[in-house]
């Protein structure tokens, strides 16, 4: 370490379960590089919905990770262990976190960390990890998305929305969304969506229906479950795919498994938080090699919606309750 980093910082701890009012300005220690890991001075860090429902005390940080909450961070190498290779003092990063990311300090894995893209202000490359590494493995490795597909996201007008409509989009499929605003549908038109459902005025499965000839969405990200689950298998096209990431109508559903021994549908899904660090890894090399070319040309961009400094973290969780945001909400740290 050099000698400019203090030994305490600034971070935002859940005191208890409970409301916004929970997320409160604390000192901590500034944690130490192990051999592997990157020390970075965190300049800005993305909030999601997962720190929502840990700050609720549904979603615990898994086991070893910081209990501060916050899975995303952009910012720069203060310090480095023995073992890294890939990084030096000063380099600006991004890095998924397991837990940590609301502080002025935190430790990642080189491995989970990667290159600021150029010409991206650190407060919009904060919004990149988590929904990006969300996507690609949801959509692309799981759900199999290929060029010429139709490709439905649920709620499109999210942090995980967005960046699915962008990535479907710049690999040739045709998107569909759904979101809860007329306001919300026209901005992921903006964004490149083909067609956006106002799913509280009309019905979802009906409109995929019409919009695709009677086929269906070959892939769905869902994000609603209850429900949605069994609208979602009358959605589907032959042999289609519906992966799971959350489900805010709630775990259980009834279903009717006509519709997958009909369509032959896979369903199935995933937690990126506790998986280990070298599955994180891999979906870092293939981000780079496949979408650090589109972020570098600007094809694709993260959304953002509103910026917090890091004390009023509990202002950012209160945005994010109300769900009028449209992107992402970003605490600047800098
Ligand atoms: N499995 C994973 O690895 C993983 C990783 C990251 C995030 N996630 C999950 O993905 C979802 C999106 O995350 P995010 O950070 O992008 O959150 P977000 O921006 O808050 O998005 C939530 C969206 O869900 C829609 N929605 C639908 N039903 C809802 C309901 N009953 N209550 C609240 N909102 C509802 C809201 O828009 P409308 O107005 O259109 O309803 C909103 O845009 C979250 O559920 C999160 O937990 C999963």
């Amino acid at each position: 370490m050099t000698g400019k980093i203090p030994l305490s910082m600034n971070a935002v701890e859940i005191v208890k379960p409970g409301g916004p009012e929970e997320l409160q300005l604390v000192q901590r220690n500034v944690p130490n590089p192990k051999a592997n890991e990157l020390l970075i001075k965190i300049r800005a860090a993305g909030v999601n919905r997962p720190d929502v429902v840990q700050r609720q005390g549904h979603y615990p940080a898994p086991e070893g990770a910081s209990d501060i909450p916050g899975l995303e961070i952009a910012g720069d190498v203060v310090a480095i262990g023995d073992q890294v290779e890939n990084f030096h003092i000063g380099d600006q990063v991004v890095a998924l976190l397991p837990g940590g990311g609301y502080a002025e300090y935190a430790v990642v894995h080189a491995s989970n960390a990667l290159p600021l893209p150029s010409n991206f202000s650190y407060v919009e490359a904060a919004a990149i990890p988590e929904t990006f590494f969300t996507v690609w493995h949801n959509v692309f490795q799981l759900g199999l998305l290929k060029a010429g597909q139709v490709f439905l996201v649920h709620g499109g007008s999210s942090g995980i929305g967005t960046t699915a409509i962008q990535l479907a989009k710049a690999f040739g499929a045709t998107v569909i969304t759904t979101a809860g605003s007329q306001a919300k549908c026209d901005a992921c038109i903006e964004l490149g969506a083909d067609h956006a459902i106002p799913y509280r005025e009309q019905d979802f499965v009906a409109a995929v229906k019409e919009l695709t000839n009677g086929r269906g969405a070959d892939v769905i990200l869902d994000m609603v479950g209850g429900d949605y689950t069994n609208r979602n298998y009358q959605a589907a096209a032959i042999n289609g795919r519906i992966v799971q990431i959350a489900f805010l109508n709630g775990a259980k559903a009834e279903i009717n498994l006509s519709y997958l021994m009909m369509k032959r549908l896979t369903h199935t899904g995933s937690t990126l938080r506790a998986r280990p660090v070298d599955f994180k890894a891999d979906l870092a090399t293939e981000l780079k090699k496949h979408v650090w070319p589109l972020l570098e040309k600007r094809t694709i961009a993260p959304v953002i919606d509103m910026i917090f400094p890091l004390k009023d973290a509990w202002r950012a969780h209160k945005r994010m309750e109300e769900s009028n945001h449209i992107g992402k909400i970003i605490l600047d740290i800098a």
